[in-house]
């Protein structure tokens, strides 16, 4: 009898307990909302400006326009105000001659706002970000350092930081400048180009290292090519999604459009075999799998759900077999079952995201298996936000 009860209340409890949207991406968001997340505020209340907000915001926007909720327009308009002066000075730590590309990535927040209220703070946000780019240190060959205390270096996360809002900025104001079009496409390549993996290198997966250092004088800089020694799931994570958010952005009657598209296609069927068989999802080191020590990384995987599915619902990926969303398919019904906890209150929890993985260092296997993982990172949050938008259109 005590048994026959267990079972039922076991049953039933859990649709009393879990309160929860019917959708992961408005479950995400609202959560990060309850908590304050994303506000252009670190922990301490002081304004900041952080590629993480930004790439939240980027969720955000694409949840507004599904769902027509205010709630989401509010908040990023919140967030926004609270690391942009009204007379459109950027604050919360910004500098521009630190010239490092991860504020950069509030930029298409600045974009959006300025599309939709018109107001000149907002152009005059945008203005100074792209004031930086132009005199932004590069390589010889054109690629910008990852930042100013970055000598020569070109990190992958540096085109998702500072290319979307590149892109944007000039579909919006110099939509005909063949020039900043093509920069915009050399910046992509370059990354490509200097950090894909050869044929004859170890652990090699066809897949791209986390960076290089043009002048190869990184503790960590292959002798060869000048790449770092791992693949990083975020890093790669990070320029997939740069990839499908810049092909909607970039029109097609530029040449960049089918470069970027070439590199999409070489990579995401690449992607897609790396992922654990059993599982479906990503480990953090990528040439490692399975090594001791590495983990299944719940910010990488996710940023690569919502690539592939954005890239084969827009037609960038061919998918004729079926194959990439089959796999990003599993690999989401993963994520859910194992890296969403429901908190009780009605909100969730998200799980397994790496806190950072930096070149500063050596840049090898143990640093990166070194670094601990945090709960709601808004890193992997956001992109797991992006992942559920994009799985929910499925
Ligand atoms: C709109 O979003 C807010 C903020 O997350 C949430 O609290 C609210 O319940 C949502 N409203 C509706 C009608 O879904
Ligand atoms: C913009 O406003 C801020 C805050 O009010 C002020 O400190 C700053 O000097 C202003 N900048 C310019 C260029 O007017
Ligand atoms: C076009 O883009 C280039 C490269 O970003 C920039 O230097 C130049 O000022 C832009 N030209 C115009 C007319 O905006
Ligand atoms: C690299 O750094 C990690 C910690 O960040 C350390 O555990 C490891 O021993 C270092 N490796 C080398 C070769 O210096």
């Amino acid at each position: 009898m005590e048994y026959v009860l267990l079972a039922v209340l076991a049953s039933i409890l859990p649709s009393f307990a879990v309160a929860r949207p019917s959708s992961y991406a408005v479950w995400a968001a609202d959560s990060a909302i309850a908590r304050g997340q994303g506000n252009g505020l670190d922990s301490t209340g002081k304004a900041s400006v952080s590629y993480e907000h930004g790439e939240l915001q980027w969720g955000l926007k694409q949840l507004y326009d599904t769902t027509g909720n205010q709630s989401y327009f509010n908040y990023i308009l919140a967030g926004a105000n609270n690391i942009v002066f009204d007379n459109g000075t950027v604050h919360g730590g910004y500098t521009l001659t630190d010239y490092s590309l991860d504020p950069v990535r509030t930029g298409p927040t600045f974009l959006y706002l300025y599309q939709m209220t018109g107001q000149s703070k907002w152009k005059t946000a945008a203005d100074t970000f792209r004031k930086q780019l132009e005199t932004h240190p590069r390589t010889a060959q054109g690629q910008y350092w990852h930042k100013l205390r970055y000598y020569n270096q070109g990190w992958l996360d540096g085109i998702y930081m500072g290319d979307i809002f590149y892109a944007q900025y000039t579909k919006d104001f110099q939509s005909s400048n063949t020039t900043a079009w093509a920069d915009i496409t050399s910046q992509f390549n370059l990354m490509f180009q200097n950090s894909i993996q050869a044929t004859g290198d170890a652990n090699n997966i066809g897949l791209l290292y986390h960076g290089y250092d043009y002048s190869h004088t990184a503790a960590w800089a292959s002798a060869d090519r000048g790449h770092s020694p791992e693949v990083w799931d975020r890093a790669l994570g990070w320029y997939a999604m740069a990839l499908v958010d810049a092909l909607d952005i970039i029109p097609n009657s530029q040449p960049g459009h089918a470069t970027l598209l070439n590199i999409l296609q070489t990579i995401a069927p690449k992607i897609r075999d790396a992922a654990d068989p059993s599982s479906g999802v990503w480990w953090l080191v990528m040439t490692r799998a399975g090594h001791s020590g590495n983990y299944f990384e719940s910010s990488g995987s996710a940023m690569f759900v919502y690539a592939l599915l954005k890239g084969v619902r827009l037609g960038y990926i061919p998918d004729t077999d079926g194959s990439i969303v089959k796999a990003a398919r599993k690999a989401y019904e993963y994520m859910t079952s194992h890296w969403v906890v429901s908190n009780g209150d009605g909100s969730m929890g998200w799980t397994n995201t790496v806190e950072v993985g930096s070149l500063s260092g050596n840049g090898t296997y143990e640093y990166y298996i070194s670094v601990p993982t945090d709960l709601n990172d808004l890193k992997g949050l956001a992109a797991f936000l992006l992942a559920s938008i994009e799985y929910e259109k499925l």
